[in-house]
């Protein structure tokens, strides 16, 4: 069982407690003592017997460290935080959290029944990871719940049952990226057709969002923290995100607090309005256990650096320094945000990095300096060598590995404004060049609508020159139009996102051969 199937597992275990009929004996019976003795901040919380899968809780992944001679560390994502903490799933089933009167009240059923199930659910996922108790949630959640495949049928049903009880979340909150898009990228009837039957259940799911407080699907992004959409948490907020390059980016660069919260539990705490407390939620989690030192000779690229760091450190946290020259004044700005993106989520795709700290740069850092460094932490230097090593190690993919690509996939996560302004001009400023109107192979620019309607109302010019040279503008996800069935024998992709390389066979280059892809329809030699 890989990791991704894993964690769809056990999500959906917990959501399958939910749908049990009636009371939930070992945690509402354990749970009634404590709660009619009225003794705050005492109450228990029983775990009953723990189920199958627990063995396999914070010690069964696939994601694994590599060394530099690409064979594995033995270093294995925990989701905790912290790869080296030792966790062992049976000792953390029993840990108890402490709930205090109000919290103790809703698992007895004070506001009713579907609350006290998600409560019981919250609390057993709090003891799996060892939190002491549970936080009250500010900003607004940003979730992940954005398929609507038969596979999450269980989950939907859930969360249906809560709409119906009339629950909400705490606060209107982003969803990631619809999979498809029938009006710009797939409006053919064979992928249409493929999507209606793939996606049976993306019209229930959107109804459940609606109703549990998501706004329209304009603002559906994994980008959820730019300033056109507007979910950025003031620095040391506690949300419970999930997506997890907006969870890296959040933790990072906004400095909110966060886990890597898996679909599903991110609504579910957003209807409670409250998270356990552990890992990157906490000082203790958010301290860097290794140094990484960039030492590249000119300007790093962002999502080879990423890909380096993600591999190295697997979920731990690392603590980067040589980057802060990219950054004037060490401002993280709406035109240099891209690249702490590319890297972020880089180091979230090919590990499972939830937080990072760029000296000078990132808030945490410039607060407390190499003060961050836990006790033992080891070092990682990328040079130039090292990032050459890394790139050197990019699979090509494609069943016809000399043929010529098909289409170029830009922005996953989803691109700024200043990336759309900053592609259109380099590729149509590069056809004007070589005399051609149009790109041979089409452009997929992902992006959030509010971003495109800023862009028109902005250079209205420039995006219908990018529209007629062949650059698609969309708000679905990149990666999930790469997985559609039979993608990898239909589209030879490139791209410049490590993320979309590492989920896809879509082949990675950086900017400016990309550029050069998107003009020729070419490979240039070498690259
Ligand atoms: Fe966003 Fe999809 Fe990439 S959600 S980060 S475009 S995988």
């Amino acid at each position: 069982m890989n990791r991704r199937q894993f964690i769809k597992r056990s999500t959906m275990a917990a959501a399958a407690v939910a749908l049990l009929p009636g009371r939930l004996p070992a945690q509402t019976e354990k749970a009634g003592a404590p709660a009619s003795s009225g003794a705050p901040g005492t109450g228990a919380s029983g775990t009953g017997k723990l189920p199958d899968y627990a063995k396999d809780m914070l010690l069964h992944s696939d994601m694994q460290g590599l060394g530099p001679d690409g064979k594995p560390t033995g270093q294995k994502a925990t989701f905790t935080g912290a790869s080296k903490a030792n966790a062992k799933a049976e000792e953390a089933m029993r840990h108890k959290m402490k709930l205090n009167k109000e919290e103790q009240a809703i698992l007895d059923g004070k506001d009713g029944e579907e609350k006290a199930k998600l409560m019981k659910i919250l609390v057993t996922f709090g003891n799996t990871f060892g939190a002491e108790k549970l936080v009250d949630l500010g900003g607004a959640p940003h979730s992940n719940m954005f398929i609507g495949a038969p596979y999450m049928k269980s989950m939907i049903k859930m969360l249906d049952e809560c709409a119906k009880a009339g629950l909400k979340s705490y606060a209107p909150y982003t969803v990631n990226p619809r999979p498809y898009d029938v009006y710009n990228v797939q409006n053919n009837a064979k992928d249409m057709t493929m999507i209606y039957e793939g996606y049976s259940l993306q019209w229930d799911l959107d109804y459940v969002h609606v109703r549990l407080g998501a706004p329209d699907l304009n603002k559906r992004t994994c980008a959820c923290y730019l300033d056109e959409v507007g979910n950025a948490p003031k620095p040391g907020t506690y949300v419970a995100w999930a997506e997890s390059s907006a969870v890296n980016y959040g933790n990072s660069v906004l400095g909110i607090r966060t886990n890597r919260t898996g679909a599903g539990m991110d609504l579910i705490q957003a209807m409670l309005g409250k998270s356990p407390l552990f890992g990157l939620m906490t000082d203790e989690g958010r301290k860097a256990t290794w140094l990484v030192e960039v030492k590249t000779s000119k300007e790093p690229d962002w999502g080879a650096i990423g890909t380096a760091i993600g591999r190295k450190c697997v979920e731990d946290v690392p603590y980067v320094t040589g980057l802060d020259k990219y950054f004037k004044g060490g401002k993280v700005t709406a035109d240099n945000l891209h690249l702490l993106k590319s890297m972020g989520s880089a180091t979230a795709s090919s590990g499972a990095v939830g937080l990072y700290h760029v000296e000078g740069v990132t808030p945490d850092a410039k607060e407390k300096g190499k003060k961050l460094l836990a006790k033992g932490y080891e070092t990682y230097v990328i040079d130039d060598k090292e990032q050459a090593r890394i790139i050197s190690t990019f699979p090509n993919l494609w069943p016809d590995k000399n043929a010529d690509p098909t289409a170029a996939f830009i922005g996953c996560p989803h691109n700024t404004y200043h990336e759309v302004i900053k592609w259109g001009k380099l590729v149509t400023e590069a056809l004007d060049k070589a005399g051609k109107p149009e790109a041979a192979i089409p452009v997929y620019m992902f992006m959030p609508n509010p971003v495109r309607d800023r862009a028109i109302e902005e250079h209205g010019e420039l995006i219908s020159k990018m529209k007629r040279a062949g650059m698609h503008a969309t708000n679905m996800c990149s990666v999930s139009y790469a997985g559609m069935k039979g993608f990898s024998e239909r589209v030879r992709g490139v791209t410049n996102s490590a993320k979309t390389r590492n989920y896809s066979t879509i082949r990675y280059f950086p900017d400016d051969v990309l550029v050069k892809i998107i003009v020729t329809g070419k490979i240039p030699k070498g690259a």
